[in-house]
C-alpha cells in the first residue's frame, strides 16, 4: 500500500477519486477483517450519515496485536523513554504488549464493562495508557482519552457527556520537574460524576493518594487476579472505538466519535504512507495520546502496521534543551514527528544543545498542529535533518481521524510552511463566504472537503445535531474545516489557520467561547472577550480583554486569580497571556463583540481597524488601544 513515486502518487489518486470505493476497498484489503465487508460506503453529508465497510466484523486489536504475533512477536512494539533520564527506559515485544492488554482487557471485564460502555482514561504517558486503550478495544469498550492537562471540572464534564461508567487513572504523573497529582484531580471531579462505578489506579509516582473504599482499586492488585487469555470481541465496522473531546466556536467541548473499520484502515494507510515506514525503524511521535495525533499515531497507525512506535514520558527541555535530540540518539530513532510550538521553543536554546549528538540515524521529519512558519521549517531541515530528510508537514485534525493533506516522504517535492498536496482518498475544496466553490490556483478559500473518507468523525457523541451543525450545514453538501487555506500556483495547499473563533496554542485548540465562559465566572468579571495573537513559541497566544469594574488595589494580583479560575475551569492550557481590563467592549448595535477589531488590536496593528461607525460607541475603541500601549 506504499507509494513510492509521484507518478505513482498521481495515478493512484485518480483512481482514489474516480472510483473510491473500489481504491479504499484495495487499501481496507491489506488489514485483517473476521467478515468483510457487504458495502464499502454508504453516505451523505445532510443529515451526516456516512458509513464505512459495513456489515465488516474485526477487532482493531487483533489488527494491532495479533496478526504480528507469529512473524514478530519479539518485535519491539512499544519503547519508554522516562521522564527522568537517569531511570531506566522499557521495551514491550508485541507478545508482551499482547499479554499485558488482554490481561488488563480481563480486569475490565470482571469490573463490569461490556462491549458499548464508556470509559474515561485520565493517565500519564507510561505504556500502561497504551495498555489501557487498547485494553478497551479489545473488549468492546469505547475509550475516552482525556489529556493530564485538564482541570477536574472539564473531566467531570467529559464523564459525565459520555455517561462513563470506569475511570482509569494513575496517582501521579511526572512533567519535567512538575509533578501532577492525577487522582486527586480525578477525586475532585467524581465528586460531581454520578455514573463511575470504578476508578481503575496506577501506581507512578508513589504520591499519597485517596482510595475510596467500594469504587477505587489498584492496578497492580487488580491484574494479579485474573490471566492473560482474553478472545478479542467481534465489532462491526462502525461500532464506536473512542471519543475525544476537542473545543469550537462555542463553549462547550464535542465529543468527536470514530468508528472502528474506517479509522483503523485510515490511520494505518496514512501512517504508512506518509511516513514511508519501513520495517524495524523506530517511529517517534512527541504528541500526547490524550490528543488526537497520539491516538493515531502513537497507539493505533503504528500498531497496526506492526511498527516499533516510541513513547515519551517528558518534555522537551527537561532536563534541558538537548533532551529530544537524547532520546533520537539514544534510540536511533529514524521517523520524527513533532510539533511547530516544540521546534520553535528548542530553536531558541540555539544550537548548543545539539552538540555531539548523533541524529544520522533519522530519516523523516514531520510536523503537525498548526502551521510551521518558513524560519523553523528551514531550521528543523538544515539542523536536524541535515538537509537530507524529508519534512512531512501534516494537516489534520481531531475530526478527520488521521492525515489528509501533506507531503508523502520521498514522493511529494515539499517546499515550506506548505502542506502541499491531499492524500489519495482526500478531495478538498476551497469555497468563498457563501460556500461557491473557488477554482483555480493561486487562491484563497476555506478549506471544505467535499467526498467522505474512511477516518473521517461519524458524529458528535450524545448530539447529532451539534456534528450536522457545526460541521455539515456551513455549506451545502461539504464537511468545513474551519480552516483558511492558500493553493498556490503549483496547486500546493497552505493552511493559513482557523477561521472561526477557536485558538491554535502550541498545537492544542481552544474555543475562545470556553476561554470567556471560564473567565466570566470569575467573581467581579462582568464580560470578557478573548482573541489570539501571534506569539513567537505557541503560535497563537490568548489575548483576554476583561470588563472588572471594581479592581481594589492590585490590578497584577487581580489578573492572577483570574488565572487561577481558568485553571480550574479548564485547565493550564487555557490560561490567557495577556489580560487587558477595559471598561467597554466593541459591540454593533445588536450585541455582537466585533472581534475582528480585538484581534487587530491584540496583534499590535491598529493602523487599519477598518470600518468602526457600526459601534454602538466607537470611544471605547480608543479606550482599549490606548491602554493596550501601556
Ligand atoms: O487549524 C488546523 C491546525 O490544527 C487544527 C486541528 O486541531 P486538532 O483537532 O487539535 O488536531 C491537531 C492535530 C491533528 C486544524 O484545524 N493544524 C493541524 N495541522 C496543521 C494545522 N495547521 C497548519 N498546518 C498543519 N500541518
Amino acid at each position: 500500500m506504499q507509494i513510492n513515486s509521484i507518478e505513482e502518487y498521481q495515478e493512484t489518486y485518480k483512481l482514489s477519486v474516480d472510483q473510491p470505493e473500489q481504491f479504499w476497498a484495495g487499501i481496507a484489503d491489506n488489514f485483517l477483517w473476521r467478515k468483510k465487508w457487504d458495502k464499502v460506503l454508504s453516505w451523505n453529508f445532510s443529515e451526516p450519515n456516512i458509513k464505512w465497510f459495513e456489515g465488516a466484523k474485526l477487532n482493531i486489536t487483533e489488527n494491532c496485536l495479533d496478526r504480528h504475533l507469529a512473524e514478530n512477536g519479539d518485535k519491539p512494539a512499544i519503547i519508554w523513554e522516562p521522564n527522568d533520564p537517569t531511570k531506566d527506559s522499557i521495551t514491550l515485544s508485541y507478545k508482551i504488549l499482547h499479554e499485558q492488554v488482554c490481561r488488563f482487557a480481563n480486569v475490565l471485564k470482571k469490573n463490569g464493562v461490556k462491549k458499548g460502555d464508556r470509559v474515561c482514561i485520565y493517565m500519564p504517558m507510561v505504556p500502561e495508557l497504551a495498555v489501557a486503550v487498547l485494553a478497551c478495544a479489545r473488549i468492546g469498550a469505547v475509550h475516552s482519552v482525556v489529556f493530564g492537562g485538564f482541570s477536574a471540572k472539564s473531566i467531570a464534564d467529559r464523564i459525565n457527556d459520555a455517561e462513563c461508567k470506569v475511570v482509569i487513572t494513575a496517582d501521579g504523573a511526572f512533567r519535567g520537574n512538575k509533578q501532577i497529582q492525577l487522582k486527586e484531580v480525578i477525586d475532585d471531579a467524581l465528586i460531581g460524576c454520578p455514573t463511575v462505578e470504578r476508578v481503575i489506579v496506577l501506581t507512578h509516582t508513589r504520591t499519597p493518594v485517596s482510595m475510596l473504599k467500594g469504587r477505587d482499586i489498584w492496578w497492580e492488585d487488580e491484574i494479579k487476579l485474573v490471566d492473560t487469555n482474553c478472545p478479542a470481541e467481534e465489532m462491526d465496522a462502525e461500532d464506536l472505538l473512542f471519543i475525544l473531546y476537542t473545543s469550537g466556536s462555542t463553549g462547550k467541548p464535542k465529543g468527536v466519535v470514530h468508528t472502528i473499520g474506517g479509522y483503523m484502515v485510515y490511520a494505518g494507510y496514512t501512517f504508512s504512507n506518509v511516513f514511508h515506514y519501513q520495517k524495524d525503524e523506530v517511529f517517534f511521535c512527541t504528541a500526547d495520546i490524550g490528543w488526537i495525533t497520539g491516538h493515531s499515531y502513537i497507539v493505533y497507525g503504528p500498531l497496526s502496521q506492526g511498527a516499533t512506535t516510541l513513547m515519551f514520558e517528558g518534555i522537551p527541555t527537561y532536563p534541558d534543551a538537548s533532551r529530544m535530540w537524547q532520546v533520537v540518539e539514544k534510540h536511533k530513532v529514524n521517523i520524527l514527528y513533532t510539533a511547530p510550538t516544540a521546534i520553535r521553543s528548542l530553536m531558541s536554546f540555539g544550537l548548543a544543545p545539539l552538540n555531539g549528538i548523533d541524529m544520522s540515524s533519522l530519516r523523516v521529519l514531520g510536523s503537525v498542529g498548526e502551521p510551521i512558519n518558513e524560519e523553523a521549517w528551514h531550521w528543523f531541515d538544515e539542523n536536524i535533518g541535515k538537509g537530507e530528510c524529508p519534512i512531512v508537514d501534516t494537516w489534520w485534525q481531531t475530526e478527520t481521524g488521521g492525515i489528509m493533506i501533506s507531503p508523502i516522504a520521498f514522493v511529494t517535492p515539499t517546499k515550506p510552511s506548505f502542506a502541499t498536496l491531499p492524500l489519495p482518498g482526500i478531495q478538498p475544496i476551497l469555497v468563498d463566504e457563501k460556500g461557491v466553490e473557488i477554482e483555480g490556483n493561486g487562491v484563497n478559500g476555506n478549506l471544505c472537503i467535499k467526498f467522505p473518507w474512511p477516518g473521517m468523525l461519524r458524529t458528535t457523541y450524545g448530539d447529532h445535531e451539534r456534528c450536522k451543525l457545526t460541521y455539515f450545514s456551513t455549506y451545502e453538501n461539504l464537511y468545513f474545516t474551519g480552516d483558511g487555506c492558500l493553493r498556490d500556483e503549483d496547486g500546493y495547499y497552505r493552511i493559513t489557520g482557523r477561521v472561526d473563533d477557536v485558538i491554535n496554542v502550541s498545537g492544542h485548540r481552544i474555543g475562545t467561547a470556553e476561554v470567556e465562559n471560564a473567565i466570566n465566572m470569575h467573581a467581579g468579571v462582568v464580560e470578557s472577550a478573548v482573541v489570539g495573537f501571534p506569539h513567537e513559541v505557541k503560535g497563537q497566544g490568548i489575548y483576554a480583554f476583561v470588563i472588572f469594574p471594581n479592581i481594589h488595589d492590585d490590578a497584577d494580583l487581580t489578573r492572577k486569580d483570574i488565572l487561577q479560575t481558568v485553571t480550574r475551569v479548564i485547565g493550564a492550557i487555557a490560561k490567557p497571556d495577556k489580560i487587558l481590563f477595559v471598561t467597554g467592549l466593541p459591540k454593533t448595535r445588536s450585541g455582537k463583540i466585533m472581534r475582528r477589531i480585538l484581534r487587530k488590536i491584540a496583534e499590535g496593528d491598529i493602523s487599519n481597524l477598518g470600518d468602526i461607525s457600526t459601534l454602538l460607541d466607537p470611544t471605547v475603541v480608543e479606550e482599549i488601544i490606548e491602554k493596550s500601549k501601556k
